[in-house]
């Protein structure tokens, strides 16, 4: 038995060893297995809504101020942005981005009741673009950013973001535009797979399995989550306990096809330009990759302009845009146990000066 692996996970191999397996990949000595996804994508029913994670804690750190103009970066299912409402007077305004059609379809029924929301179809990148053709004289005093995908876009077979059912291989947050992940897959090279799977995944063995992907794709063209899933089960030597085998692929395909992290990178340095003075920035990040981009760009906005070490410069005038407002703030296990996808979360707050 390996290190650090529960009897039960033995178990499960030695079990599911006796079943055939779908891909035939004998370049790679691979066991047969059947993944647990064909079973439980049955079973599992999609959600027509989102969780809000963090919930009072964001509405607590936006320190809203009831005149104020906000700004929700990621609308999903508005829990959040109808908590905010909540706590604006007549004069407040909230202004939603999504760059998810079916987001945006479920944001205009708040704004055909409610005329303080407005919600628009677009990447977060593109914010100072939408402020553009949204002015207002009112300051923004909070922008809100919950990353990465909602449970109705992971729920949905048709939107191909799980391994847990059985989908088209799409991916896309915004099905409008962009090469969804089947054209991608089945064009991509080794070397910029593999790169993927690296970077995006953190996935140890990104090599095995990019190549099981292209050797794969050699016989029959990739079609489905399931099958892709399962051609990466077959390849990964070993995962963790109570994780499915293509779970960082399945991220770092995401990640890559949505270009979540340069749409980060992108949004970020935009926020103290359009935050008012004391309004606050707030960010819930739900993997490492992107919660270390959001640490460093609070920090470095905390530090102000840089400047070599040997120049004596007082700290004032390195002209801080932001400063930190508490330390990381996690869900609590009452949270987590109502809400298992929160258990990755972690909202990070900064004000601007
Ligand atoms: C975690 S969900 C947000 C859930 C939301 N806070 C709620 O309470 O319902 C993330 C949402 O952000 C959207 N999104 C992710 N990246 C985006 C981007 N770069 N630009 C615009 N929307 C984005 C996704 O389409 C998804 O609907």
């Amino acid at each position: 038995m390996t290190a650090g692996k529960s009897l039960k996970d033995v178990a499960f191999r030695v079990k599911m060893t006796r079943n055939k397996p779908k891909y035939d990949l004998p370049f790679l000595k691979i066991r047969p297995l059947k993944t647990r996804s064909l079973t439980i994508s049955t079973l599992l029913p999609p959600s027509v809504t989102h969780q809000p994670v963090l919930l009072k804690e964001v509405v607590t750190h936006l320190n809203i101020q009831p005149e104020g103009r906000y700004l929700d970066c990621t609308f999903g299912r508005g829990g959040h942005s109808r908590a905010i409402l909540e706590q604006l007077a007549e004069r407040g305004q909230l202004l939603a981005l999504d760059q998810d059609p079916e987001a945006i379809e479920a944001g205009q029924k708040i704004a055909q009741q409610d005329s303080r929301f407005q919600i628009v179809h677009a990447a977060f990148s593109q914010l100072e673009q939408v402020l553009a053709q949204f002015p207002s004289p009112q300051p923004i005093m909070g922008i809100l950013l919950d990353l990465g995908v909602s449970s109705p876009q992971l729920d949905n077979p048709d939107r191909g973001f799980s391994f847990r059912h059985q989908g088209p291989l799409d991916m896309r947050m915004n099905t409008s535009q962009g090469p969804t992940l089947q054209h991608w897959l089945n064009t991509v090279s080794l070397a910029e797979l593999i790169t993927v799977l690296k970077d995006y995944g953190e996935e140890p063995h990104a090599r095995r399995i990019a190549k099981a992907i292209i050797m794969t794709r050699q016989q029959t063209p990739l079609t489905t989550t399931v099958q892709l899933a399962d051609i990466v089960a077959q390849a990964h030597p070993a995962w963790p306990a109570h994780h499915h085998p293509a779970t960082q692929t399945f991220q770092a395909l995401r990640i890559f096809i949505n270009r979540e992290l340069e749409q980060l990178q992108q949004i970020l340095p935009q926020i103290p330009k359009l935050l008012a003075p004391q309004g606050r920035l707030l960010c819930i990040s739900f993997h490492s990759l992107e919660d270390r981009i959001v640490k460093r760009f609070i920090r470095q906005a905390a530090q102000g302009d840089h400047y070599p070490a040997h120049i004596p410069i007082p700290a004032a005038a390195l002209r801080p845009t932001l400063r930190k407002i508490t330390r990381p703030i996690y869900p609590n296990d009452e949270e987590i146990a109502a809400n298992p996808r929160a258990r990755s979360a972690v909202l990070r707050v900064a004000e601007r000066i």
